[in-house]
């Protein structure tokens, strides 16, 4: 009854943005994204020890992240097939201290993949997107590598509402994202904050979930037949437009900063000189870079010239997996 999985983190070509249920974490519309490789979160879970123990970080887990991880434990001890017990979860990233990537989405998608393993179930990506969600939304398209495609299903039960791979981390080895940190800080409104500001007060919310909605096929479009320039323009617009549903929000919510903005600024110089690179950006000021692996260190040199105090270069990643090494 003990098992360690190792999943990845993701960025979203399109985003998702808003709850249409939100202790089911089921969105209001379909999002696609690229799982990132080399960074990870690797979670052991063992069922059956004397009461729930949840350590994240060489931390022992408190408030609302206990909650989650709870809230996913209890809706697997629920199905009810065996009798699983408390459980001990012991988590750890191997992200660089600022990466400016949520390893929530990494996280979680490691803890539904050991759980449902510590619990005996036979290996099911679906099973495990849908368990994930449950713990962070992005979550449920970390299960599998390269593009993965979160349905958001029309069920109110959320059985429906899961991750399917589009294309594998081999579609599209060269494809490159690099993520810049302009800003080492906690950001002020998380992302479930934000969104459901947004989703209450913005009256651009309705224009997103149909504009998301309808990107999503041109995006899997874009990506298989590798049409770099297309996805970037793709990418930059549907970034835009999810921070521009929060701009309308009341009272307005920027995630951008001035650095953020100068970067974008910097970047569109650059394309003009003929440096393929175009930018995404997810409830925050760090900005992650999608080029090729031709013009990664010059994506680099980019954000380093804006001010970037770190930066990471991802590559596409592969599927959450089982290990035989466990953390405790
Ligand atoms: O899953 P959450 O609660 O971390 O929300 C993610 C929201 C964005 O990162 C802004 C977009 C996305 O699709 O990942």
């Amino acid at each position: 009854m003990k098992a360690t999985a190792l999943a990845h983190p993701n960025i979203a070509l399109v985003k998702y943005w808003g709850k249409r249920d939100d202790a089911l974490i089921l969105p209001h519309q379909s999002s696609l994204s690229l799982t990132l490789a080399p960074m990870s979160v690797t979670t052991t879970v063992e069922f059956g020890v004397a009461a729930d123990q949840v350590e994240i970080n060489g931390h022992v887990s408190k408030g609302s992240e206990r909650e989650r991880v709870l809230r996913l434990l209890d809706a697997l001890r629920a199905e009810g097939r065996q009798a699983l017990g408390p459980a001990r979860v012991v988590s750890r990233g191997d992200f660089p201290m600022a990466a400016g990537l949520a390893s929530s989405a990494a996280g979680f998608a490691a803890l539904a993949v050991a759980a449902r393993a510590a619990a005996e179930l036979p290996a099911d990506p679906k099973s495990a997107s849908v368990l994930s969600r449950l713990g962070s939304g992005s979550a449920c398209r970390s299960v599998q590598g390269g593009f993965c495609e979160w349905q958001r299903g029309e069920r109110a039960d959320g059985a429906d509402s899961y991750a399917v791979q589009r294309f594998d981390a081999g579609h599209w080895p060269e494809l490159r994202m690099v993520v810049a940190i302009l800003d080492r800080g906690e950001k002020e409104v998380k992302s479930r904050d934000g969104m459901k500001h947004t989703v209450d007060t913005s009256p651009y919310y309705p224009a997103w979930v149909k504009d998301a909605e309808a990107e999503v096929p041109r995006a899997r479009d874009i990506i298989a037949r590798r049409d770099l320039e297309a996805l970037g323009d793709l990418c930059e617009r549907n970034a835009w437009r999810m921070h521009a549903t929060s701009f309308a929000a009341d009272p307005p919510l920027s995630y951008m900063s001035a650095a953020t903005l100068g970067l974008i600024q910097h970047l569109r110089e650059h394309r003009k000189k003929g440096i393929p690179v175009w930018f995404t950006l997810d409830a925050g000021p760090n900005p992650v870079l999608l080029t090729d692996a031709a013009h990664e260190v010059a994506a680099e040199a980019l954000a380093r010239a804006c001010g970037a105090l770190d930066v990471v270069r991802c590559v596409p990643g592969g599927d959450a997996v089982l290990r035989t090494e466990h953390l405790f």
